[in-house]
């Protein structure tokens, strides 16, 4: 099965081919195509994402995407040729929210024979919806012209198995027993899921106010440092280490730490960062020492919590998913003292390249959604749904 999938939820616009071979999750997967722009050089500008600016981003940068993926893929061929009225009109309809694609797509499918995908796997949530609507037109119009069908992909789902990706054996998924407990830490959300197998998942903890990755990117705001913060703070918080700097603020709270269940709050941390360091000029060294205190207080939150979980409901799998778990001092922390906690759980993290948003894990989603009966639904009823759920 080819696979043509999308991802456009936040800051990355990324396309991927991927040619699976077997069943889900038996599959082998080869990525023929990959193709990734990261907005976030003008994101910086603002300080964050503004989804009116990311859908603008998207609209400019998908056919380029799609035709790197292609070339990647040796799939892009040259053949001029003139799209029927029905087709371009087909298009406009169907882009006539995404300023401009339209008359884009229309000369790339005039200048390029493009080939048959099997199947065509689009993220439609959870994200900002502006965002995600981008990819999914794209996906309905390349649909339209292809003949292909589409299949709506939950970016979360796509976290789970970018973790379990190579994780074990090239282009394979790993082989995960159940119950297994997925941590989903990312700009949007921090989640604890249970899942009995394959499709069942479970909340069982999530966040009340903001998203661990957020939390990042608000704390290095306020200390002046970059977007997105989690690899700014991670840096800085190395660096402290290494240093063996004393404390900036050594009674950070670990807020929820002691709550009797498995959700998370990490707003009031943030406001504790932001009392510390009011009208105060920080040096480099403290302004490190701060990072590193601050990354020691979320880290600890997330271990406690998941060890909760994965004690509570048995489990034999740990799936740690989403840009935050490219943090290093994070896949230290939860490789070390899982061991000692819990031996018998099998610890699963992304591939670095694979931690953060891609489309590579939308195909992966995608060959599992079109493994599934459920998926059978009309391509017209596919819509961006920002908070969708797994
Ligand atoms: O999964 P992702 O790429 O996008 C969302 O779905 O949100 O996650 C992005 C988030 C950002 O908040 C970013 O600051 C955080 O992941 N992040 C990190 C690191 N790298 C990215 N957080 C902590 N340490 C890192 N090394
Ligand atoms: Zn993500």
């Amino acid at each position: 099965m080819r696979i043509l999938s999308i991802e456009t939820s936040c800051d990355e616009t990324a396309v991927s081919i991927v040619e699976a071979t077997g069943d889900f999750p038996d599959a082998t997967y080869e990525v023929l195509g990959n193709a990734l722009f990261s907005q976030i050089d003008i994101h910086k500008e603002y300080g964050g994402v503004f989804p009116a600016v990311a859908k603008r981003e998207h609209i400019k940068t998908f056919i380029p995407m799609l035709k790197k993926a292609l070339e990647d893929a040796a799939l892009l061929v040259e053949e001029p040729s003139t799209l029927s009225q029905t087709d371009a009109e087909k298009l406009h309809t169907l882009l006539s929210r995404e300023e401009g694609a339209a008359e884009e797509l229309i000369s790339f499918c005039e200048a390029y024979e493009l080939p048959e995908f099997d199947l065509i796997a689009v993220t439609s949530g959870p994200g900002l919806e502006p965002a995600l609507w981008v990819g999914i037109n794209f996906a309905k119009a390349l649909s339209a012209v292809l003949g292909s069908p589409v299949v709506a992909v939950n970016h979360m789902e796509g976290h789970i198995l970018a973790s379990i990706f190579d994780a074990v054996e090239d282009d394979k998924l790993a082989q995960i027993a159940f119950p297994a407990v997925a941590l989903l830490i990312s700009g949007g959300h921090t989640e604890l899921v249970l899942m009995q197998n394959w499709g069942t998942y479970e909340k069982i903890g999530q966040t009340k106010d903001d998203a661990v990755g957020e939390a990042f990117d608000k704390v290095a705001r306020m200390m002046g440092l970059p977007y997105p913060g989690g690899p700014q703070i991670g840096t800085r918080a190395q660096e402290a280490r290494a240093q063996n700097l004393p404390p900036y603020k050594a009674d950070l709270p670990r807020p929820m730490l002691h709550s009797n269940d498995l959700d998370f709050s990490f707003s009031g941390l943030k406001t504790s960062v932001r009392y510390a360091i009011e009208g105060k000029e920080l040096t480099e060294a403290e302004k490190n020492a701060l990072c590193r205190d601050f990354e020691d207080a979320v880290t600890e939150v997330l271990l406690k919590k998941t060890r909760t979980a994965l004690t509570q409901h048995g489990a034999a799998t740990l799936i740690i998913g989403g840009g935050v778990s490219a943090s290093t001092h994070l896949r230290q922390t939860f490789q070390a003292e899982l061991l000692a906690s819990h031996p018998d759980v099998e610890v699963y993290l992304p591939q670095r390249e694979l931690s953060t948003d891609n489309s590579i894990m939308i195909a992966l989603s995608g060959h599992a959604r079109a493994s599934s009966a459920a998926t059978a639904g009309a391509i017209a009823l596919i819509k961006a749904d920002g908070n969708r759920s797994l």
